[in-house]
Order: C-alpha cells, then sequence, then structure tokens
C-alpha cells in the first residue's frame, strides 16, 4: 500500500520511522516532511493544507492511504474533500470528518459535547459580542484563578489562565472586541480553574469501536523546573506512572466509552485518532480538552512503544475492524528530550548546521526530527523545536540520561534543551 502522510514536525518523523516499518506499507511519502522524515521515505514539496494539489499527488501516485498528522487540514475538512470526490474517495483517510475535528476546531462545540455526554470537565460558559456585558459580569463575580478559551484554533496559544479579575477583564476584552486571535477569539470559553496533575490520552478509533495508545505526559515550559514561558513541549514521557490501573478505569468508562458512544449517536465519521487532556484532580479524571490528533512531543515517546504494525492497524481503522486488534505495548519507560533553538519559544534564527547525526546507532536512541532540512547533503535548523532525542529505560531517569547522552553527541549553535524532562517521577 502507498502511504501519503501530512505534517513535518517530530510527530510525523516519530509516525514515518514507524510506518516505514510496516510491512503494508510499499511506499511512503511525507508532505512536506523534514530532514528526518526524508530518510524513511519521499518527502513531496506539498503543504497539508493545499488540498487540490493533494489531490493531484494521491491520483497520480495511486496512494491508497492518507495519514493526517496536524490538526488544521483536519479542522478544514480534508477527509470530507476525500470522501466527497469520486477521484478520491477510495483512499482511506486517516483522521476525522470536519464536524469530528470540531472536538478541536471549537471549544465551545467540545464542551457541549462532553455535556451532552456526561463526560466530567470544567464548568463554563461561552461569551461573544452579543452577550458581552454578561460575561463582563461573570467575570466580575467569578474567583480567579479563571481560564478563557478562544473558540477557534489558535496555534496552541488561545488558552489563558488568569490570575486575577483586572487581568481576567482585560485578556476578555482583546480576545472579544480585539480580536486578539482573529476570528478565533470571536467566541470564548470561560472556564473554572482546576488544580491537579495533567496526563495525555491518546484513543485512535474506527467510529465503533477504539484502543488506547500508551499515556504520556508532556513538559511545555521552556525552563527546567516547568518555570518561564508556554512552549509547544520540551519533552516527554511514557508510561505516567500516577496513571495506575483504577485511574485508567475511571478514565475508560467516564471519558473514553462516553465519547466513542458520542460520536457514534451523533453520527459523526471519526476515523483517526483523539488526543484527551486529562487533568487528575484529587483522584478524579476530568476532560480538559480534545485534540483531533496526536500530541506532539508525545508521539515521540508513546510511537516506539508501541509494538503492533502501524501499517496494519491503520487498515484496521479504515475498515472497521479495531475490534480485532489488540495492541502489544513496550513495557519500558520511553523518555523524548526536545532540543530548541536558542531564543525559542520567542524569536529566534534557523539555518544552523546539526552536527554529530551519523555518530549515533538506533539502538542507543531515536534521533527524531522536528525542524529540520537538508541542504546540500547537510542537516540545518530549520525551527523552534529542532530535534527530539528518544531514549528506552528500565527507569525514567535511566532513559533521560541516554536521551541527553545524546545531545552530547549532536549539537548546533545555540541548541537548548531541558535536562529536567520526568523529574517529578525519579
Ligand atoms: P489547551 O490549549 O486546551 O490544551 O490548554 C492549555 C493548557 O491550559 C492545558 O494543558 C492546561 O495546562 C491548561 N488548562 C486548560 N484548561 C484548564 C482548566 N480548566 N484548569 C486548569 N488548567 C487548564
Ligand atoms: N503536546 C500537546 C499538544 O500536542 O497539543
Amino acid at each position: 500500500m502507498k502511504i501519503l502522510l501530512l505534517g513535518s514536525g517530530g510527530r510525523e518523523h516519530a509516525l514515518a520511522w514507524k510506518l516505514s516499518q510496516s510491512t503494508h506499507c510499499s511506499q511512503l511519502f511525507i508532505a512536506p516532511g523534514n530532514a528526518g522524515t526524508a530518510g524513511c521515505g519521499t518527502n513531496v514539496d506539498i503543504l497539508p493544507t493545499q488540498f487540490e494539489e493533494l489531490k493531484k499527488f494521491c491520483v497520480e501516485q495511486a496512494v491508497e492511504m492518507v495519514v493526517v498528522g496536524p490538526e488544521e487540514p483536519l479542522v478544514k475538512g480534508i477527509y470530507d474533500f476525500f470522501a466527497e470526490d469520486e477521484n478520491l474517495r477510495n483512499i482511506a483517510v486517516i483522521g476525522p470528518s470536519k464536524e469530528g475535528a470540531r472536538l478541536e476546531g471549537s471549544k465551545a462545540f467540545a464542551k457541549s459535547f462532553m455535556l451532552r455526554h456526561g463526560i466530567p470537565t470544567a464548568a463554563y460558559k461561552e461569551f461573544d459580542l452579543d452577550n458581552y456585558e454578561q460575561g463582563v459580569a461573570y467575570l466580575q463575580a467569578h474567583p480567579t484563578p479563571i481560564v478563557l478559551k478562544a473558540d477557534g484554533l489558535a496555534a496552541g496559544k488561545g488558552v489563558i489562565i488568569c490570575q486575577n479579575p483586572v487581568e481576567a477583564m482585560a485578556e476578555f476584552e482583546l480576545m472579544i472586541q480585539q480580536s486578539k486571535f482573529g476570528d478565533a477569539s470571536k467566541k470564548v470559553v470561560v472556564e473554572e480553574f482546576l488544580t491537579g496533575i495533567e496526563v495525555s490520552l491518546f484513543v485512535l478509533t474506527d467510529g465503533l469501536h477504539y484502543v488506547m495508545l500508551p499515556e504520556a505526559k508532556d513538559y511545555k515550559r521552556i525552563g527546567v523546573g516547568d518555570k518561564g514561558l508556554n512552549t509547544g513541549g520540551m519533552g516527554a514521557v511514557s508510561p505516567v506512572p500516577f496513571v495506575d490501573k483504577p485511574f485508567m478505569k475511571k478514565i475508560i468508562t467516564r471519558i473514553v466509552e462516553p465519547t466513542i458512544r458520542g460520536l457514534a449517536e451523533e453520527n459523526i465519521n471519526y476515523k483517526g485518532f483523539i488526543f484527551l487532556g486529562v487533568i487528575k484532580v484529587k483522584d478524579e479524571p476530568y476532560l480538559i480538552e480534545y485534540n483531533c490528533r496526536l500530541g506532539d512531543p508525545e508521539t515521540e515517546a508513546v510511537i516506539p512503544r508501541l509494538r503492533n504494525d502501524l501499517g496494519a492497524l491503520l487498515i484496521a481503522v479504515s475498515q472497521q475492524r479495531l475490534s480485532d486488534v489488540k495492541l502489544e505495548i513496550d513495557p519500558r519507560d520511553t523518555v523524548t528530550i526536545v532540543a530548541v533553538s536558542k531564543g525559542y519559544p520567542g524569536e529566534y534564527e534557523k539555518g544552523f548546521e546539526i552536527e554529530g547525526l551519523d555518530m549515533i546507532r538506533e539502538d542507543d536512541a531515536i534521533v527524531f526530527h522536528a525542524g529540520t532540512r537538508l541542504e546540500d547533503g547537510k542537516t540545518l535548523t530549520n525551527g523552534g523545536r529542532v530535534l527530539a532525542i528518544t531514549s528506552f529505560g528500565k527507569t525514567i531517569s535511566q532513559a533521560v540520561e541516554k536521551s541527553k547522552a545524546i545531545l552530547e553527541i549532536v549539537q548546533s549553535e545555540g541548541m537548548y534543551y531541558r535536562g529536567d524532562i520526568g523529574y517529578e517521577f525519579y
């Protein structure tokens, strides 16, 4: 089977690495990919949102499956674009329909879906220009911290945790009146702040059945000890020690199963990954968010633990045969450490050479590329997050040490990483 994978980050390199090992994958294309994915298949110079160009490529190359990495093409309806085109409808698209992708594309839709299906989540209200004054009154009366969320996609920046009413009011005005996040913040979800620890869960569903991939925890802050600015993610660990069997059972019965049932009841086509952002408050799980894709950098920690053939698994998804599948998971810990450009998440320069990549053996660790590109045989930095180094260990700290050792060998000017990923679990 010829597979086309969409995206260009560390998540996509991990998926490309895994798909390239599938006995079902005769040829792998990655659009647009990065320097790492070029080693797993053929990079194609098309962006994931260029649907017409993707169509032409799929027809020309007789692609049989499209695996969608990032959320944007899903929210823009790539699944429906393929399903509604007679030349494309036989191609299996791994990812939800446009309606299903609203679980990520609209926070208000996600919250009302949770309410309709009795899924535990933070209490909330939604406001826009029409009920703006009610929103102001609500914020004045509500204890802080309080969470403001732009309804639409805002490149991961649309959630603001406000510590006092003055800040909350100012952000509320910026979002709704001044279009801080463009159309995405025309509507704002105002949510109760929950105190607890977070975990990322990954469900793969065929619309009727599901399997759970290993859980992971990501580290979003730039600085050691979870200090400083938010980033796209500085590292991840899997499994997560506080997710024990009883807690997982609560997640399954209260969140996962009502979600899958809810999608089916509402006739929402969903054949793909669902990312659940769960917070553990005392011993109870609450759903903070849905994403309609895998997480990054969680994927780089999760996918290496999966022993199944990913191609076979995705064929089972497309044929609604996931009930026949049993996942086999490597019991060892994985730790992913992300190396970023100097200055990230603020301004940073690109184009620095990355050295030492040819000195790494695959059995030491896996070097996934995030923001890289090839030029004249050299690998250059090409983004804020540059590499994601995943190592296995009998313990989390052993895996951390291995990834850190790799980052002593693989170097680029000004590259920075957090050496304390998973620190709570050492
Ligand atoms: P999101 O963009 O929805 O992933 O939210 C970003 C981050 O904001 C989450 O990962 C949480 O750390 C935090 N967050 C979102 N909603 C809440 C909430 N209701 N209570 C506490 N923290 C939250
Ligand atoms: N690591 C969080 C995300 O992918 O949204």
